[in-house]
């Protein structure tokens, strides 16, 4: 079937998200209940209430999204939903409620990785991209390199092996003062500050390596919060977050710069809630150009969490005929190398 209309549903973690997608690049409609004031008294996300917070909120998204998109329920061709990974209740609340429009409606189902569905942002606002491509997943749980040889196949050049860059951002942005979701915290406070006012480490890791970590450079910047602290020296957070910053953007932009020479793509691709951040989007953006290569990233509202890529990554599982059965079940720990290979 060449046709979709899909109604997709994300519920990992703090955002109840429903978007209705046709052909994996047309948004129908695309609703996303943040519950970020909800946590942000508590300075992180708190599963539990995650969870019931997703359930009070699933019905009137799922309405919401079909109003906005003047359709019903029989005019849809397929459901699709986060399944992993991610937090385990929070997860239920989408895969349960899915499988339950599925079932009634008698159309297929389909379950997503959450991380497919990053990388799929790029494909709703181009469908002109050439494979195969180098794509950095960046975002709160993931920091990830990897080779799309075609839609569907891919191959892991790297990954964290300690924090993810997003939750790199949090842990500093917390340790500022500053509060969640980190990265646009630290991120708005970089304006102001000198990133190289602080000496920070950069984990190149081996010759070669595509691996990431953050550990030591997190470390790095509590270490010198302590020392500042204990000195009674003033500091300068926003000169701390636009170091830290530029760190991390260092990193990243090379790593992938760099595997997209030896892979020999033409095209790289960002997603994940990191690539939200414009130092990383210019910074990428300049080295690409400088070494030839097109850069792809999804407007801002597809980088952090959304159903809309869902139901794009979606659309090429019904083309690739990948449906899932009514026992589909939440898997917080799903891994990505796992779900490519079947
Ligand atoms: O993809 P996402 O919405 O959720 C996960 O799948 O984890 O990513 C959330 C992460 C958080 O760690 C958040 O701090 C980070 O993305 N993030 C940013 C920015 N916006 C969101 N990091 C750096 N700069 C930003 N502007
Ligand atoms: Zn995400």
């Amino acid at each position: 079937m060449d046709k979709t209309i899909i109604l997709a549903v994300e519920t990992s973690c703090d955002e109840t998200a429903v978007a209705i997608v046709k052909d994996g690049k047309e948004v129908l409609a695309d609703v996303v209940a943040s519950q970020i004031s909800t946590h942000q008294k508590f300075g992180g996300v708190v599963p539990e209430v995650a969870s019931r917070k997703h359930l009070e909120l699933i019905n009137i998204i799922i309405e919401e999204a079909l109003n906005k998109a003047n359709l019903k329920i029989p005019d849809l061709t397929h459901f699709a939903v986060t399944y992993g990974p991610g937090l385990v209740g929070a997860l239920l609340v989408g895969v349960a409620t899915t499988k339950a429009m599925s079932f009634a409606a008698e159309k297929p189902l389909i379950g997503v990785h959450h991380i497919e569905g990053h990388v799929y942002a790029n494909f709703l606002t181009h469908s002109d991209i050439e494979f195969p491509v180098v794509c950095l997943i960046v975002s709160g749980g993931h920091t990830t390199l990897i080779k799309i040889l075609e839609h569907g196949k891919y191959e892991f050049l790297g990954q964290t092996r300690d924090d993810a860059a997003g939750e790199a951002f949090d842990k500093i942005s917390r340790a500022l003062g500053l509060g969640y979701p980190g990265g646009p915290k630290i991120e708005l406070k970089a304006k102001e500050g000198n990133p190289k006012a602080v000496n920070l480490p950069r984990a190149w890791l081996e010759e070669g390596s595509y691996d990431f970590s953050f550990s030591g450079l997190k470390s790095a910047v509590l270490n010198y919060l302590n020392q500042c602290e204990m000195k009674n020296i003033p500091i300068n957070k926003a000169d701390i977050a636009a170091s830290f910053q530029e760190a991390v953007v260092e990193v990243l932009v090379e790593k992938t710069v760099g595997a997209a020479v030896k892979e020999k793509v033409k095209t790289i691709l960002l997603a994940g809630g990191v690539a939200a951040n414009s130092v990383l989007r210019t910074r990428l953006s300049l080295r690409a150009e400088e070494k030839g290569f097109r850069l792809v990233y999804p407007p801002m509202k597809y980088c952090t969490d959304n159903a809309a890529m869902i139901g794009a990554a979606a659309h090429y599982k019904v083309l690739r005929g990948e449906f899932a059965g009514l026992n589909l079940n939440a898997v917080p720990n799903l891994k990505f190398s796992d779900y490519t290979s079947g």
